[in-house]
């Protein structure tokens, strides 16, 4: 019998190609969207394990309604992980919140049309917290929400983005009783399948390569790729999962993962000071927890993450 069949938006990106991996090594039929499938960028996507019998793109902007149908129609489950991740933007509305608002919606509406039985949504910390009422001495924990009202006078558009796209989703799944679960990660490192660099594997490697004589003590609060693949395929496959989960492993500062870099990559810069940062608030996956899901060690996460930037060239 066919192992079921599944869509993920997004897929030659930095986490959407781990959740193809992971999808395919677990026996599931996968259609994955991509904006330019002649684009040389996804071209790792085709040599993943089982991709030759198992793995079909499809050309889908989340943007354009009849696109995503034509990909979701005959899947019972979608991973949406698609969304613009792209700071600074010239124009936030057009570059940032309208493809991560109007496509969610556009992914939803085309999962009712389809007849999907589950959705799980990729949102993010940011549409946490941002939330200037939290205490700080608290774990942000599922209901705590970013307030959009604040995001617009700081200017921060990716959360805004994301925020809104994970309101609108709930307001679409409580209207129509779809049912859509969202995971809510930190910052992803780890090792990448891509040929081109991400946003976040870019933060990582500025700390490695940065030769800046002063860097901020930042919380960073931090989570493995493959964990987050992970979470999603927990939130996808139980059916007890339901809401969202924050999905976030090291509660690490900058301090912290400089000093483990420096172990372990000796040619890693080594600025002369850290000052200190903001304090930030914790995050809590008590709740992912409780699910079963367990995380990589740090130490492992920076290792492999530094085997893989070596492998491509990005680190001698
Ligand atoms: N990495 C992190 O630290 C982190 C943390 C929390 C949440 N997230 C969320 O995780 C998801 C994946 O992020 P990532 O780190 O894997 O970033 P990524 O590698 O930049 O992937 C983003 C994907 O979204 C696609 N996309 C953007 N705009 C689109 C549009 N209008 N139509 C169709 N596809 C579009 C991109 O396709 P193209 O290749 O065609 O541009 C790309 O495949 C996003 O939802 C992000 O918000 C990431």
């Amino acid at each position: 019998m066919e192992k079921q069949r599944v869509c993920v938006t997004g897929a030659g990106g930095f986490l959407a190609s781990w959740v193809i991996k992971f999808l395919l090594s677990k026996g599931y039929t996968v259609h994955g969207t991509v904006r330019d499938p002649s684009d040389e960028k996804h071209a790792h996507l085709n040599n993943l394990e089982n991709a030759a019998d198992n793995l079909q793109l499809f050309k889908a902007d989340l943007l354009d309604y009849n696109s995503l149908c034509a990909a979701i129609a005959g899947c019972s489950g979608v991973l949406h992980v698609a969304s613009p991740c792209t700071t600074p933007v010239a124009d936030p509305m057009v570059e940032l919140i309208e493809p991560a608002v109007k496509g969610t919606l556009n992914v939803l509406k085309a999962c009712t049309e389809a007849k999907v039985k589950r959705v799980v949504a990729v949102s993010s910390r940011a549409a946490a917290i941002w939330n200037p009422s939290w205490p700080i001495d608290q774990p942000i924990d599922e209901s705590c929400w970013s307030d959009k009202e604040y995001l617009n006078t700081i200017k921060n558009w990716y959360a805004l983005s994301k925020t809104d796209a994970e309101s609108e989703a709930w307001e679409y799944a409580k209207k129509t009783g779809l049912d859509v679960v969202t995971i809510l990660p930190s910052l992803i490192i780890g090792p990448m399948l891509q040929s081109t660099m991400n946003a976040s594997t870019l933060t990582l490697v500025k700390i490695i390569k940065d030769e800046a004589e002063e860097m901020v003590n930042n919380d960073l609060r931090i989570v493995d790729v493959r964990d987050v693949v992970a979470a999603i395929l927990m939130a996808y496959e139980k059916p007890e999962a339901k809401g969202r989960y924050i999905c976030s492993a090291h509660n690490a500062t900058t301090q912290d993962l400089v000093d483990k870099l420096k172990t372990m990559y000796p040619m890693s810069h080594n600025p002369k000071k850290i000052t200190k940062g903001e304090d930030k608030h914790k995050l809590s996956s008590e709740k992912l927890q409780k699910l079963g899901w367990t995380y990589i060690p740090l130490e492992k996460s920076l290792a492999d993450s530094v085997k893989c930037y070596k492998e491509k060239g990005i680190l001698l």
